[in-house]
């Protein structure tokens, strides 16, 4: 019961609700480590990444209670600093424990961290960083031990803007000694939902938003409620569920504000989409083409979490694209599938042409990684006759229930 099974060539109709940030939740629950007490977050996705973080808190002693989509995570039991080799090996997030349980207990044994296979993601900024932060660090060929005494601010020049290394500086700064400069900072929604968390506990970061974080350590934060706001990439990927297969949807609490670049593509395309103040509503099917190329970047750019997604519209749309990929390197896996459905797509180096004039046909194709899993299924909802989609687990680890939502869009999906 890994696939899904989808019957293509329908335009969709119907209405669902956006699930909450997997980007925002998991640094938010690592950030639970930094305070001694329950913090209570809401709208946390029920996705198998959310499962594992969880599983890593308890494995560190901490008590965690789930309730619909609240989760309430009790740290006051914090007792071991060694986290469970599977949980990290499936998740490139586990990294973000470093900085909040290195504050917290001042040593931290792990495994290298897993993650989606989209380009070789060393942690090697991670942890000079954190080494810049007076922590002891031993590298072993399978994992490394992290000690610290205590925490020291530092100010940070990085070569070039990481959305993980920022939040592992944020956790690791808000309780350490003195005044921390994170500068590029990422401007991630997700980050500023971070920062927002922390000073809500009583942190003191400045510059929310911005390229430059200053934050003031503070000797202690204190336990709070915080509700994780809406995924924006889940968002898009029903959006172009649309652009790419026809019809008309609503998207109940889409993060619109937090989606510009994406929507600014998307009616380039051609689709019409109407920003209501409790969501989103799209119609049409895209059917011009972008002009120029879409190049992924840093936030506010377009990004890189919904390239795989814009390249099935664009194969689906009778229109040429091209398509630069600048934050990872091996972000085309889902070309060769797409092939198999028929498109007409080319890569070299770092930008993939898509020749739209090619209609797409079903087909059995194999998810690789997360977001190129779900596009996979966007490409078999636009395409003529059946497509089973393997790997399903792939899809899991950031989308609730995708069967399930798909149908409420109208979508003929099932397992298989
Ligand atoms: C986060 C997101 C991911 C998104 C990505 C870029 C989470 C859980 N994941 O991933 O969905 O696609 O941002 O928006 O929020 N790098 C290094 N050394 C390091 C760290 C990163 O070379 O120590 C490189 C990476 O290989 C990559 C680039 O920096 O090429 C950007 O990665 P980063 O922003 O850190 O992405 P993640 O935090 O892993």
């Amino acid at each position: 019961m890994d696939a899904v099974r989808i019957y293509g060539g329908n335009c969709l109709c119907g209405q669902t609700t956006i699930q909450g940030s997997k980007n925002a939740s998991l640094p938010i629950l690592a950030a639970t480590l930094l305070i001694n007490g329950i913090c209570e977050i809401e709208n946390c996705p029920d996705i198998s990444d959310v499962y594992h973080m969880l599983r890593l808190l308890e494995s560190l002693g901490c008590r965690v209670e789930r309730e619909g989509t609240l989760v309430r995570v009790n740290t006051k039991q914090l007792s071991k600093c060694d986290m469970p080799a599977d949980s990290v090996g499936v998740m490139r997030s586990s990294i973000m424990l470093l900085g909040a349980l290195l504050a917290r207990t001042g040593s931290v044994s792990m495994e290298y961290p897993g993650g989606c296979v989209i380009g070789a993601r060393p942690i090697d900024l991670h942890l000079q960083s954190l080494r810049r932060m007076g922590v002891a660090i031993e590298q072993q060929k399978k994992g490394f031990c992290a000690e610290s005494m205590r925490l020291k601010g530092a100010v940070f020049q990085l070569p070039f803007v990481s959305v993980g290394v920022t939040e592992n500086l944020l956790l690791a700064a808000v309780l350490a000694e003195g005044m921390t400069v994170i500068e590029p900072a990422a401007r991630e929604p997700e980050i500023q939902a971070l920062c927002d968390f922390l000073n809500l506990a009583g942190a003191r970061i400045e510059g929310k938003g911005s390229g430059r974080l200053i934050v003031h350590g503070v000797k202690k934060l204190m336990p709070v409620r915080y509700r994780i706001p809406a995924d924006r990439i889940v968002a898009g990927t029903y959006l172009c569920a649309c652009m790419a297969a026809g019809g008309e949807i609503f998207l109940r609490e889409a993060p619109v504000e937090d989606m510009e670049s994406v929507l600014e593509y998307a009616c380039s395309m051609g689709v019409t989409i109407a920003c209501e103040t409790d969501g989103m509503q799209v119609k049409g099917r895209a059917c011009k083409r972008i002009p120029g190329v879409l190049r992924t970047g840093c936030y506010p750019a377009f990004p890189t979490d919904m390239q795989s997604q814009f390249m099935v519209v664009m194969a689906a749309s009778g229109q040429p694209g091209q398509i630069e990929e600048t934050v990872f390197e091996n972000r085309f896996r889902i070309v060769p599938e797409l092939c198999k459905m028929g498109a007409d797509i080319s890569v070299q180096g770092n930008t993939a042409y898509v020749n739209g004039r090619r209609k797409l046909c079903g087909a059995i194709v194999q998810a690789q990684e997360l977001r190129g899993g779900a596009a996979l299924i966007l490409a078999a909802l636009a395409a003529q006759g059946t497509s089973i989609v393997t790997n399903r687990h792939y899809i899991d680890r950031g989308y609730e229930d995708i069967v399930f939502r798909l149908r409420e869009l109208g979508a003929k999906i099932e397992l298989a």
